[in-house]
């Protein structure tokens, strides 16, 4: 399996296969450093699943850099009714292993757990009103996506793909041991497996992997693309912070709302067609591309992706007007709230099913943000108005389609393992 394949391609590969071979194969060819293991003390790890900024790395610019391999586990609670007190502790202990395992950082491990709003369903009373989660639903007139409903979604990160491949096989497998710390529980006998969904991001990593559907033969992604339209994405001043997103206030302070979407690409007119302006202007500004503001994958541009900085959002119909053509990230801009971000965009390109994929996760306060972000992105007002198509010239939309949707509550770590709607907190 391994011979004349380079070892960053090979590794993706084994987490997209996963289970022991895999993770024994990249084991072998990843030369994962000897890992310390995590913390005695758990008391000190922080209130919020979704606090990783601190122990992600930063590029030169002082922009969060994600993990590199990831997997999402979308599974169902096996138990009939409502989950059990001896269920709940058994997946805490589980978890706690993890934890355990590894240090609390990308080169450890880093994880979340969140959980749909069918799975609170099954409990006598809702959720508290401080907590805005939605069935979720098609969210433009031009899509159709599979409505997601399983219970839980554990998402796993790690710069090494033996980490997440690792503490698959200790979670829902059969190892006893997990970087040397006993595995006292799995995971296996509280869930039903429902999809197993895989990624990747980082510099050179969709090059890499460029043999897939959706992406011409002639190998266009750039070597160094941390993405597989070619641009950076996730520039500090362009994403909401943790403390943005996190809920306020009742049981649920300190959680969040996860949305996570499985988009395909379709880059063959992106690539084969559309000059390098169009590129520019639609994923980014017409201003951007006619500036000539954006050099490669976007590095130039440090820490900002100069959205406001150049009246971008706020004249998305003149530009459309003028240009025939509107971004992606200035009609996105557009939900920004007293100009600051509301979303946390965590998404990850993948290889799944052989076709060329974006696994969208994003963190947000409500699903309300996020809806209204994504209507913002849609552009229908700049359609409806004229210059612009539905989906052509529309930003990124000709590129994608959304295929699945779901939504979820990302609960505080002290609630992360089968919550009840009502906590007594
Ligand atoms: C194929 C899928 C997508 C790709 C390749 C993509 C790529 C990008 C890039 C390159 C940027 C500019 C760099 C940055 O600001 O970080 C951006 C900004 C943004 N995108 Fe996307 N994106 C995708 C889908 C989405 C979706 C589904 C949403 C959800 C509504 C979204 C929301 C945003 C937001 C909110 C911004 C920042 C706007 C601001 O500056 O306030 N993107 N995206």
């Amino acid at each position: 399996m391994d011979r004349g394949i380079p070892r960053r391609e090979f590794v993706k590969a084994a987490v997209a296969i996963g289970g022991s071979a895999a993770l024994a194969a990249c084991l072998q060819r990843e030369s994962t450093p000897e890992l310390p293991t995590g913390p005695d003390d758990l008391s000190e790890l922080p209130a919020r699943q979704h606090a990783w900024n601190d122990v992600l790395a930063t590029d030169d610019h002082g922009n969060d850099v994600a993990p590199k391999h990831h997997v999402l586990r979308l599974m169902d609670y096996s138990g009939a009714g409502p989950p059990s007190n001896a269920d709940r502790e058994t997946m805490e202990r589980s978890l706690r292993t993890l934890e355990r395992a590894y240090p609390r950082s990308h080169e450890g491990l880093l994880f979340t757990v969140s959980y749909s709003p069918a799975y609170f369903d099954g409990f006598d009373e809702p959720l508290p009103d401080s907590v805005d989660l939605q069935e979720p639903k098609a969210l433009a007139p031009f899509e159709e996506p599979a409505l997601d409903r399983s219970d839980a979604v554990l998402h796993l990160a790690s710069d090494y793909g033996s980490v997440v491949l690792a503490v698959e096989e200790a979670l829902f497998g059969d190892a006893e041991e997990l970087n040397g710390v006993s595995v006292e529980a799995g995971l296996d006998d509280l869930f039903d497996p429902v999809d197993r969904r895989t990624g990747f991001i980082g510099d050179g990593l969709p090059a890499d992997h460029q043999d897939v559907d959706g992406i011409p033969a002639s190998k266009p992604v750039p070597d160094d693309a941390p993405m597989y339209m070619g641009f950076k994405s996730g520039f500090k001043k362009n994403q909401a912070t943790e403390d943005a997103v996190s809920i306020q206030s009742g049981p649920f302070a300190d959680g969040t709302t996860q949305q996570l979407s499985l988009i395909r690409l379709h880059l063959q007119q992106w690539y084969e067609q559309d000059s390098r302006f169009h590129r520019v202007a639609t994923m980014f500004c017409p201003v951007h591309a006619d500036d000539g503001l954006v050099e490669g994958s976007g590095d130039n541009l440090g820490d900002t992706s100069l959205m406001t900085e150049r009246g971008c959002p706020a004249h998305a119909e003149d530009h459309a007007r003028e240009y025939g053509v509107v971004g992606h990230s200035q009609k996105s801009a557009r939900a920004r709230r007293d100009d600051t971000p509301i979303m946390l965009r965590r998404d990850f390109d993948s290889t799944d099913d052989g076709k060329a994929s974006l696994h969208f996760l994003s963190l947000q306060r409500t699903i309300s943000d996020f809806v209204d972000t994504r209507e913002a992105m849609n552009g229908t007002d700049l359609a409806e108005s004229g210059p612009v198509g539905q989906r052509t010239n529309n930003g990124i939309l000709q590129y994608m389609t959304v295929e699945r949707r779901g939504n979820y509550l990302l609960p505080p770590r002290a609630l992360r393992s089968l919550p009840e709607a009502q906590p007594d907190r």
